[in-house]
């Protein structure tokens, strides 16, 4: 298996890291899908790509996550967020993520997981949450999970609902790929800054494997790019 750790001093170097990776891959025909994050780990890098000359015209994207309830034009929506950081931005072939207004919820994770199924991910990118969660596959998520609906536990609600104004409630449930939907990428590269996902990375480089920290699965994946700020030694 590969795994690589890139050690960097700022989210901007990692946005170039991120940007030197993609553009090798467009360039051997070798990405076709990508599995895209939202969160403020990501800011930076779709701010490097929107400015890079990179051509995602002939990608199609899939998202990881939405909250149930939430219309993509509701600012606190990932749909929206996807939108103002890249989508707007850059022209994809396709772009996909669930619907969270969706009428019936089994519907829609199953529409969702026959969609990547038929668009096997070359890459995807994900953050980690404080308690080592991937997208939503929050700690005890089953990893042989697919796209299911979440229930966010009170951890994630307290540190995602501070990009909610004090009016607006978050929701507490949300789609999410599962956690097999997610090993099922050929590349996975994910991102961690700051001393809060510490516990996160030093569980990701420990030799546990448990689906109490979700984030632990990567270990059985062949193909794993951290790059992070993070020193562990
Ligand atoms: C949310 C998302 C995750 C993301 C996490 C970390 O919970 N569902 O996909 O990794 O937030 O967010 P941030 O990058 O803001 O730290």
């Amino acid at each position: 298996p590969f795994f690589e750790v890139i050690k960097v001093e700022t989210q901007q170097q990692a946005a170039s890291v991120v940007v030197d990776k993609l553009a090798k891959d467009l360039h051997e025909g070798t990405l076709n899908v990508i599995g895209l994050a939202t969160g403020s780990t990501m800011i930076p890098v779709y701010k490097k790509i929107v400015e890079s000359p990179l051509d995602f015209s002939l990608v199609t994207a899939f998202n990881l996550d939405e909250y149930v309830g939430l219309t993509p034009t509701n600012k606190n929506s990932y749909a929206y967020f996807m939108h103002e950081h890249l989508f707007s931005k850059k022209k994809f072939k396709e772009t996909n993520i669930q619907n969270g207004v969706a009428e019936d919820l089994e519907v829609e994770c199953a529409r969702y997981e026959n969609k990547l199924n038929e668009h096997p991910l070359d890459i995807q990118f994900l953050g980690v949450g404080e308690n080592g969660h991937i997208a939503f596959n929050e700690p005890g998520t089953p990893f042989d999970s697919v796209t299911h609906v979440a229930n966010l536990t009170d951890s994630t609600l307290g540190v995602n609902s501070q990009f909610f104004d004090d009016d607006e409630k978050i929701p507490n449930t949300a789609f999410t790929m599962g956690i097999a939907s997610i090993m099922n990428a050929k590349k996975i590269i994910l991102l961690a800054f700051g001393e809060k996902k510490r516990l996160a990375i030093e569980a990701l480089l420990g030799d546990k494997i448990t689906e109490q920290l979700p984030i632990t699965v990567l270990k059985k994946h062949p193909h794993v790019t951290v790059i992070t700020d993070i020193l562990i030694d």
